[in-house]
Order: C-alpha cells, then sequence, then structure tokens
C-alpha cells in the first residue's frame, strides 16, 4: 500500500466529534512518550502531522487523520505519565476508554512499546484490555535506533514473554529515526484492516 494523502481532520473531546463517514479506523496506543505521535509522521511522511514533544503528555485527545481518502488513523494520549495529576490521569484514561469501547470502525489496535524497557503493568493492561475485547492487535516496539542488534534480539525475548504474545500476535522493531522498513509495516498495518 501507498499512503498519497494524509490530512488532520479533528482533536476530538466527545463522542459526537468522531468522524460519521464509517471508514475503517487504526488507532495507535501506548505510554506516554513512546513515539505514537512520530510513527504516525514517519508512516505518513509527514514532518508534523501529528504533534511530537520531548514532553510527555503532549497528545491529549483522540486525533483523526484521513489517509488516502480511504481509512483513519487515530492518534491517542498516552497511559502512564507518572507527572500528572491523578485528576488528569483519570481524565486522559476516560478519553481513551471513550473512544477504544464501542468504535465499530475501530478495526485494529497498534500497541506501542518501548524497546528499551520491559512493558510496564499498563502496558500488560493495555494488551489484555485489547484481547479481551477481541480487538485485532499489532505490537511495535519504537526506538529501535537505541539498541544494538544483540539487544534488540533479548528485548523481542523480553517483550514476547512480558505481554504473552501468542505466535500468531505479530511484533515488530521500528526507528522513527532511521525509517528502515517503513514500506512493509506500513503493508503490515493497514493493509488487511483496509482492504
Ligand atoms: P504522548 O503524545 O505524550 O503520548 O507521546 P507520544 O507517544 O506521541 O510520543 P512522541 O511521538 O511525541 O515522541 C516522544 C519523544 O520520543 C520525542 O522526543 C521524539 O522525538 C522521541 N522519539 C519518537 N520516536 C523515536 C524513535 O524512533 N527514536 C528515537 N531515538 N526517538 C524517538
Ligand atoms: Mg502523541
Amino acid at each position: 500500500m501507498k499512503i498519497n494523502t494524509s490530512e488532520f481532520i479533528i482533536s476530538a473531546v466527545k463522542r459526537a466529534q468522531y468522524p460519521m463517514d464509517g471508514f475503517p479506523e487504526v488507532a495507535f496506543v501506548g505510554r506516554s512518550n513512546v513515539g505514537k505521535s512520530s510513527i504516525i509522521n514517519s508512516l505518513t511522511n509527514r514532518k508534523m502531522l501529528a504533534r511530537v514533544s520531548q514532553t510527555p503528555g503532549k497528545t491529549r485527545l483522540v486525533n483523526f487523520f484521513l489517509i488516502n481518502k480511504e481509512f483513519y488513523i487515530v492518534d491517542l494520549p498516552g497511559y502512564g505519565y507518572a507527572k500528572v495529576s491523578k485528576k488528569e490521569k483519570e481524565s486522559w484514561g476516560k478519553t481513551i476508554e471513550m473512544y477504544l469501547t464501542g468504535r465499530q470502525q475501530l478495526k485494529r489496535i497498534v500497541l506501542l512499546v518501548d524497546c528499551r524497557h520491559k512493558p510496564t503493568g499498563d502496558d500488560i493492561m493495555m494488551y489484555e484490555w485489547i484481547k479481551h475485547f477481541g480487538y485485532d492487535v499489532v505490537v511495535i516496539a519504537t526506538k529501535s535506533d537505541k539498541l544494538s542488534r544483540m539487544n534488540l534480539k533479548k528485548s523481542e525475548k523480553v517483550i514476547r514473554e512480558t505481554l504473552k504474545l501468542t505466535k500468531q500476535d505479530k511484533l515488530y522493531f521500528f526507528s522513527s529515526l532511521n525509517k528502515v522498513g517503513r514500506d512493509e509495516l506500513i503493508d503490515h498495518i493497514f493493509e488487511e484492516p483496509v482492504h
């Protein structure tokens, strides 16, 4: 698949603002700062389609990007950011949950984990939640430029074991800096849900 066009549609606060045209959606979830917005920019080959920041907690609303006028990429707020108030955490949690529950158009969830760290309790919970609701999941380990080849192998094992991935569950490594394997990744993530 080739991504020819990508447009920002809306940052939604409430359900009523979600697009109504029924196009399939692929959502990106993961801890705050894991690189959700960055990977969306990499895959769409745009520098600032989604907002990236060194400070965790940049994405706070549900952002919809229309791709090739045929499907949406959905950028969600990150979870697990320690430095926000309890109230704020609850509000983000609600924002994520409001989108993920009962969204018929949602065809696949891409769960991002940082390849340098063992998946956290929040990651495990997210993975189990996705499975429980029967969504199709693809796991991507981000920031792969930060590890040597040998440590990437180790990381693969740790991630598979910690999340208890099944044989069928796909796990890819990606770096938004060098973008190696970008075209294949696009096929793996979007081909099936969209076509
Ligand atoms: P929230 O919106 O806060 O949930 O964060 P996010 O998951 O959208 O992360 P974002 O894309 O904003 O990236 C967070 C930081 O990680 C930024 O400083 C990025 O430049 C950096 N980053 C993202 N992807 C990569 C990567 O592949 N390699 C490296 N080295 N840094 C990355
Ligand atoms: Mg973001």
